[in-house]
């Protein structure tokens, strides 16, 4: 079984969309088997994010990601991580697809709402940075 690992970035949680979201993962036949909420600090969000750090981008998304809680997620399925990227929709929610998250929740491409993993070697350092292996449980 495929793992994939999600935020629920801080523009979602704020408007209490967290339930709306899982509703959604559930409903599409993931099974969330880790699960926190936290508040980044800004050295967690710049680590996390250090694949985009010579990106013009990079201060202001770990910046933003500090912004208020988020909620950090691993669920599974059969291709999961595609499955995911899927349903997030395009990254700039002005050309995602009808019926995906982003396409209906989204702000704009900083306040996206939502992050997914784009391939098994960032989805497994996405977990293995925000959850030890005892806080998985398939
Ligand atoms: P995410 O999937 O979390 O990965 C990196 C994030 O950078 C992305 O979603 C966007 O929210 C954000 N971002 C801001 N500007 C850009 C940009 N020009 N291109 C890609 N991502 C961007």
């Amino acid at each position: 079984m495929e793992k994939t690992f999600a935020i629920i970035k801080p523009d979602a949680v704020e408007r209490n969309l967290i339930g709306k979201i899982l509703e959604r993962i559930e409903g599409n036949g993931f099974r969330i088997v880790a699960m926190k909420r936290v508040l980044l600090t800004l050295p967690v969000a710049q680590g996390f994010y250090h694949v985009h750090k010579e990106r013009p981008f990079f201060k202001d998304l770990t910046e933003y990601m500090c912004t208020g809680p988020v909620v950090l997620l691993v669920f599974e399925k059969e291709g999961a991580i595609k499955a995911w990227r899927e349903l997030m929709g395009a990254t700039n929610p002005a050309d995602a697809d009808a019926g995906t998250i982003r396409k209906d929740f989204a702000i704009d491409l900083e306040k996206n709402s939502v992050h997914g993993s784009d391939a098994r070697d960032t989805a497994a350092f996405e977990i293995s940075y925000f959850f030890s292996q005892t806080e998985i449980l398939s």
